[in-house]
């Protein structure tokens, strides 16, 4: 049993320059008793939907059944085409239940937080009839989609919608995989009020495991029964808003779920958090790292941590090889007294029955390692910070400040152009104290180590961690034409100013 039982103070930036810590001046409090467990849920899987599409012909193949998902219910599919996902999503306010007995004033999609999940399968089509009943104009981006930038929710292309108006998004489905869904019109302020979702792109052939479970790991700032304005002191300028709630799947209660020895589930994670990274480990069971942000590995690896950036997601393979309880972990360091101590918290837990059968392998589908090429281009970003009489700070990507992320006249210029097929060597150089979690829209990169073998990551990520004073490179195939947006996953840093565009002409 992990003590969390007493009350703890999270800490946030622990990479962070000392006198910029925010523990120091705004440590906040964690009620460790609401992670306490309780009884597993036993509540039966849901059922799969789309399980018999209703057009086909009798020579046309069917295509093989989606699997069912543990997580946040799945948006309805109003098509009966097999190929095509419609849904409806609507954003508004909403009073929603964060805990047993905490409910707050938020945002939400379909007046749930997390939003529904999307699922479909790769190269269906999906269309999202948006209805936007906020009081403010915003739009959605679909993290990690390699989708055609109109349709990318950057409110630099699309015109945000306004109150009371609708929108429909509309693209295929590129790459199977792991994906979520946010604004990005006053992100800071709105994902963490609720507004995000998990989409989730099935392959074609997918593997069968004996369940899949969604992770929606975050943190939120409740203070006197609501969720306070941004910026309201310099911790959150330099670091992000820290919560003082984890969240599984957007509750504090701890997830728990039942499973059987012997059986193989497939875990897809995403980090949704403003500010917080998640240091995670699984105990009680066997993992491996199968997926990452661009889809299923070419090659599986172990690991004992797993660090999750802003913004990143994993796709991991559980085995449970014994009965007991098994444990998925974040690693927070709490302020004890005088002392900063990582304690343990319970993202999700398992009670696995035991049967005396022994784990089958699931048979993954064979996937081609990324394209590499030799790198034709070289750029580098500097991330820099500095003093503001206004606001406080701005984060600045090459020196420049990207201005917020609202639609507004006077945004700089693309900050480097390149053409369809360009392979670029992409140096991320962090000058300023704390990890900023680097995300690219509409393309894929890879971690490769470029002389530092410390920094290489496997698979294909559009969102990398770059701790404080350090480099990191990574190797973008930029094969999706468009103006695609370049910014730091911190919330707060993109608002206050690291926020870019890339340019990606198209290849003739
Ligand atoms: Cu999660 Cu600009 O994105
Ligand atoms: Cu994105
Ligand atoms: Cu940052």
């Amino acid at each position: 049993m992990l003590r969390t039982s007493c009350l703890v103070l999270l800490l946030a930036g622990c990479d962070a320059a000392p006198s910029e810590d925010p523990a120091v001046d705004d440590a906040a409090a964690l009620d460790g008793a609401a992670l306490d467990a309780t009884p597993p849920d036993a509540a039966p899987d849901a059922a799969p939907l789309d399980a018999a599409p209703l057009d086909a012909t009798p020579d046309a193949a069917l295509p093989p059944p989606l699997p069912s998902l543990e997580g946040p219910a799945v948006a309805p599919d109003l098509d009966p085409d097999p190929r095509v996902v419609e849904i409806e999503l609507r954003a508004s306010a909403a009073r929603y239940r964060l805990g047993a007995d905490l409910e707050i004033d938020g945002l939400a999609y379909n007046g749930q937080s997390p939003g529904p999940t999307i699922q479909a399968r790769v190269g269906d089509e999906l269309v999202v009839r948006f209805k936007n009943d906020l009081d403010e104009a915003t739009t959605i981006h679909w993290h990690g989609l390699r989708i055609p930038d109109d349709m990318d929710g950057s409110p630099r292309i699309q015109a945000p919608v306004q109150p009371g108006e609708t929108f429909t998004y509309r693209f295929v489905l590129p790459d199977a995989g792991t994906f979520w869904y946010h604004p990005h019109v006053n992100a800071h302020t709105d994902v963490e009020l609720g507004l995000q979702g998990m989409l989730i792109v099935h392959e074609a052939e997918p593997p069968v495991f004996a369940r899949e479970r969604l992770l929606v790991i975050d943190d939120v700032l409740v203070e006197n029964g609501r969720i306070p304005p941004p910026f309201r002191n310099r911790p959150e300028l330099m670091h992000g808003r820290y919560g003082n709630l984890l969240l599984t799947n957007g509750t504090t209660e701890p997830k728990a779920g039942v499973a059987r020895e012997g059986d193989v589930e497939r875990w897809r994670l995403v980090n949704t958090a403003n500010g917080r990274f998640m240091d995670l480990s699984l105990e009680g069971a066997r993992f491996r790292v199968i997926g990452t942000d661009g889809g299923l590995l070419a090659q599986p690896y172990e690991t004992q941590r797993l660090s999750v950036a802003i913004g990143q997601r994993y796709d991991l393979e559980v085995t449970y090889d014994r009965p007991g309880t098994a444990r998925l972990i974040s690693h927070i360091p709490v302020l004890e007294g005088e002392n900063v101590v990582v304690r343990p918290f319970d993202i999700q837990s398992i009670e696995v029955a035991a049967t005396g059968s022994a784990p089958q392998p699931v048979a993954l589908p064979e996937v081609a390692p990324p394209a590499r090429g030799r790198a034709n281009q070289t750029a580098v970003l500097t991330f820099t910070v500095v003093e503001d009489a206004e606001t406080g700070v701005r984060w600045l990507l090459n020196g420049q400040d990207g201005g917020h992320d609202s639609h507004h006249a006077g945004h700089p210029e693309p900050m480097f152009t390149f053409q369809q097929g360009d392979y670029v060597r992409l140096v991320l150089d962090n000058r300023a104290g704390p990890t900023h979690p680097f995300h690219l829209h509409g393309q894929f990169f890879e971690i490769l180590p470029d002389g530092r073998p410390e920094t290489e990551q496997p698979g294909l990520k559009d969102t990398v961690l770059v701790p404080g004073l350090s480099q990191v490179t990574v190797f973008a195939r930029m094969d999706n034409p468009g103006r695609w947006m370049a910014h730091c996953h911190i919330l707060e840093h993109a608002s206050l100013g690291m926020m870019t565009e890339f340019l990606v002409e198209p290849a003739e």
